[in-house]
């Protein structure tokens, strides 16, 4: 019989692959977004998939349409992937955050646990819940230390999952995904930032690109990999908690150092701190600034995770490198900020 899968956030990068991943298995897929959602269905028509998803409006703040939609849609698996999901946000709209991130997922779980405690649960937790890391590479065990609004109001969200499931035998798993990016990432966030503004630089549509703190250390895996893992949390017996990463960190400037190459830029790096530059070896001019205003009040500075227990109990495995994925990310902003079509 023909499963039925609620995926909130679908307008988003995860919801777009994870979507697709449910469609050629067969699921009936309905997306939940906001009827003020800023996004556009432009990640799901990209993945040629829009006209195959049937949508429902919820917003994760209100009770009521949570409790709406899941009565009407009555799913098999809800995957929770709804979030105010950007960490320097999360700073100037802590109350906002935790609204959604932290209070939206006890409203979905009482929502679930009110219609049909049968349904199946998937969370999106985060490596961010780790934040000053006591050990690495972290696994489930790792003790959490957030630094962030967003971090604290995900660990939140991933105990009151664990609870449902303690409490009630909801079978809800947490997956504790390290970043993972695509050409679908948004631009905010630091590695679609560099492709996207080094392919304008690239093209002379624009004249820099200013970032944070690039020593920065993350565990960056490809989405397409990670919503695979999504689904096999749903397939297991037992409902539990997953990490979700590579195993490998590499810093903020590496990962430019690469997109830079892969867009035919020579960059090489002059001065320290807030004065540090790169340069392109070719023209001799500055491509990369470093701006305070892209520091973080309290930063993460590393995160790597050991996928060990999903590998060995799920079977999960990721097949994109870290190379492989600054390349397709490069590639398709070079193709874009040629054609000088942004939709996402
Ligand atoms: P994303 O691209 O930012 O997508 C977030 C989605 O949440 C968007 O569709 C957004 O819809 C929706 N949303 C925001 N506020 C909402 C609300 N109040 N009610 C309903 N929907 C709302 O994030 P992503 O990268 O796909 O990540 C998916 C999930 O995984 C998030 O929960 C994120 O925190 C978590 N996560 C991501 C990573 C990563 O590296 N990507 C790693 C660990 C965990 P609108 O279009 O309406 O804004
Ligand atoms: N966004 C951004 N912009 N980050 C920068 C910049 C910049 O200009 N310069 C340096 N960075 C550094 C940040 O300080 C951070 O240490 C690192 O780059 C990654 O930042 P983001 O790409 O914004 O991602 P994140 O690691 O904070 O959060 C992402 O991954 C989490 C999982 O670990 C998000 O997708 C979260 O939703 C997710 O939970």
């Amino acid at each position: 019989m023909q499963k039925t899968a609620l995926v909130t956030g679908v307008t988003g990068q995860d919801g777009a692959y994870l979507s697709r991943y449910l469609l050629q298995r067969g699921y009936r897929v309905v997306g939940a977004h906001r009827a003020t959602s800023i996004h556009s269905r432009s990640r799901l028509a990209c993945l040629g998939i829009e006209e195959h998803i049937e949508y429902v409006d919820m917003d994760l703040v209100e009770l009521a349409s949570v409790l709406r939609v899941v009565e009407a849609v009555r799913p098999d698996e809800i995957y929770n992937l709804a979030a105010q999901s950007f960490v320097g946000r999360s700073f100037e709209q802590p109350v906002y955050t935790a609204d959604v991130d932290a209070l939206g997922v006890t409203r979905l779980l009482e929502a679930i646990r009110t219609v049909n405690s049968g349904i199946r649960f998937y969370q999106a937790s985060t490596s961010e819940m780790f934040g000053c890391a006591l050990h690495a590479p972290q696994t489930e065990e790792t003790p959490f230390f957030p630094r962030n609004p967003y971090g604290v109001a995900k660990l939140y969200a991933h105990w009151i999952t664990a609870n449902y499931r303690d409490a009630y035998g909801i079978h809800a798993s947490s997956g504790i995904l390290y970043n993972h990016e695509s050409p679908l990432r948004g631009r905010e966030f630091v590695t679609r930032k560099i492709t996207s503004q080094l392919a304008l630089i690239k093209y002379g549509r624009q004249k820099e690109l200013a970032l944070g703190n690039i020593d920065a250390k993350r565990d960056w895996g490809f989405a397409g990999d990670y919503v695979e893992g999504m689904w096999r949390m749903l397939q297991s017996d037992k409902s539990a908690s997953y990490v979700l990463a590579t195993g490998q960190a590499h810093t903020v400037r590496e990962f430019a150092q690469i997109s830079a190459a892969e867009l035919g830029l020579d960059l090489v790096w002059e001065g320290k701190g807030i004065h540090e530059r790169g340069i392109d070896r070719k023209s001799g001019k500055t491509i990369i600034t470093i701006d305070p205003e892209f520091y973080r009040p309290t930063e993460v500075e590393t995160l790597v995770g050991s996928p060990c227990k999903a590998e060995q109990t799920l079977g999960w495995k990721r097949h994109v490198s870290f190379e492989e994925l600054v390349g397709m990310m490069a590639h398709a902003d070079d193709q874009l900020a040629r054609d000088g079509t942004y939709s996402f």
